[in-house]
């Protein structure tokens, strides 16, 4: 097992990575000094998979484990499911001691993250995060929340975790998809912060997409420590944080127009980065073989870089309703080289455009 730091002073955490280390998890727990009931808190599916693994491994520690499932898919990361498991929390007996651990993917880890920062003004909570998105994304950072009918992740709270658990064991389970759309977050922090990294991804495609663990742990690990570098610098996303919202205006607007149902986010991120990178060429900084190269990438993963014959003003006027917006002033984030981004916000409504053009 390897082990990261998030490094964020009084809430500096670890990120332990390794295969079949769930053994860790009461040791870890035992350190957050949490001594009341434990929240296992999943979804339908991962509970199938992993819940009685995961609870038998904390009884087994001495825990009293209440466990809260939810039904599987974004549709239900939502209010109601947040109130629902504050409830289970108050009847299992839950209290200020008590701690909550969110074993799944990105969903839960969100849901159940924000429960834990409302339940009694903030608990503390311990991710093992089961999908590629969540491991290298969403369970490291501390963003936290659930989706408004208006809009994506527009309910939430800054609460870092006590520690993140990832066991790259658990994502044998996962469906070959869910697997290809979570790459696009590493092959997006290589593009934004590593040219050796993508280079991995370039050369080790078979073994990666065949869930090759050996050929995965090398980029999750690589990608969680970009990640923990940016939060490190930048918790609350004043500045450099913003940089991992490479792809995310094009994809985030995308995703809107197609109803959130037609692409996975991954897939709809692989198809923003390929607009984001051609407008980085319209701009000048940087040239065709660039844009060609992160195209090649994304298709050798087998994630779609152009997107459906949809009118472009829905989608220029969906990326202005982005919460990343201001007063409908889109923020770009652009390549100027591998491995090296910048911000503009001087981006014309016609360049925006084109860039979209540019993917159809
Ligand atoms: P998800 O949590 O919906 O998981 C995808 C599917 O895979 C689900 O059906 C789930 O039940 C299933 N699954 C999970 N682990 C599995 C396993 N090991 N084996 C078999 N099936 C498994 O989706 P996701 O892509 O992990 O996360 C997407 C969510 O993450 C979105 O809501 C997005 O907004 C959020 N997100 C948050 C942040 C953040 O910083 N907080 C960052 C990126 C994404
Ligand atoms: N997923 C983007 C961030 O954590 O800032």
């Amino acid at each position: 097992m390897e082990t990261l730091h998030v490094e964020l002073g009084e809430r500096a955490y670890p990120i332990h990575i390794g295969q079949d280390i769930l053994s860790h998890l009461p040791g870890m727990i035992q350190s957050t000094g949490a001594n009341g009931v434990i929240a296992l808190v999943t979804d339908s599916t991962v509970n199938e998979l992993y819940g009685d693994k995961v609870e038998s491994i904390l009884t087994q520690a001495g825990y009293t484990v209440v466990r809260c499932v939810m039904p599987a898919g974004e549709a239900h990361k939502r209010l109601p499911q947040v109130e629902a498991f504050i409830g289970e929390f108050l009847q299992g007996g839950m209290d200020r001691a008590s701690l909550v651990v969110a074993l799944g993917g990105g969903v839960v880890g969100d849901t159940a993250g924000y429960s834990a920062a409302s339940f009694m003004r903030g608990i503390p909570f311990i991710q093992i995060p089961t999908t590629i998105v969540a491991q290298v994304d969403s369970s490291v950072g501390g963003k936290t929340g659930v989706n408004h009918a208006i809009g994506k992740n527009i309910i939430g709270a800054f609460h870092q975790p006590e520690g993140v658990l990832i066991d790259m064991t658990l994502l044998k389970t996962l469906p070959p998809r869910e697997l290809r759309a979570g790459l696009a977050e590493v092959i997006k922090h290589g593009v934004i912060a590593d040219e050796a990294l993508f280079g991995h991804m370039e050369i080790h495609i078979d073994a990666i997409l065949n869930c090759d663990l050996n050929a995965l742990i090398i980029p999750v690990k690589r990608s969680c420590e970009i990640k923990a570098a940016i939060v490190a610098d930048d918790e609350k996303e004043h500045g450099v944080r913003a940089n991992l919202n490479y792809g995310h205006t094009f994809g985030h607007g995308i995703e809107a127009v197609t109803q959130y149902s037609k692409f996975l986010h991954g897939e709809a991120i692989s198809i923003g980065m390929c607009a984001a990178a051609n407008l980085a060429k319209d701009l000048g900084l940087v040239d065709q073989a660039f844009v060609d190269r992160q195209k090649a990438c994304f298709e050798a993963f087998e994630m779609p870089t152009t997107w459906p014959d949809m009118p472009i003003d829905e989608v220029i006027e969906a990326m202005k309703h982005d919460k990343k917006a201001r007063a409908g002033l889109l923020k770009f984030v652009v390549p100027d080289r591998m491995g090296h981004v910048i911000h503009r916000n001087d981006i014309t409504e016609d360049q925006t455009r084109r860039a979209l053009q540019a993917v159809r």
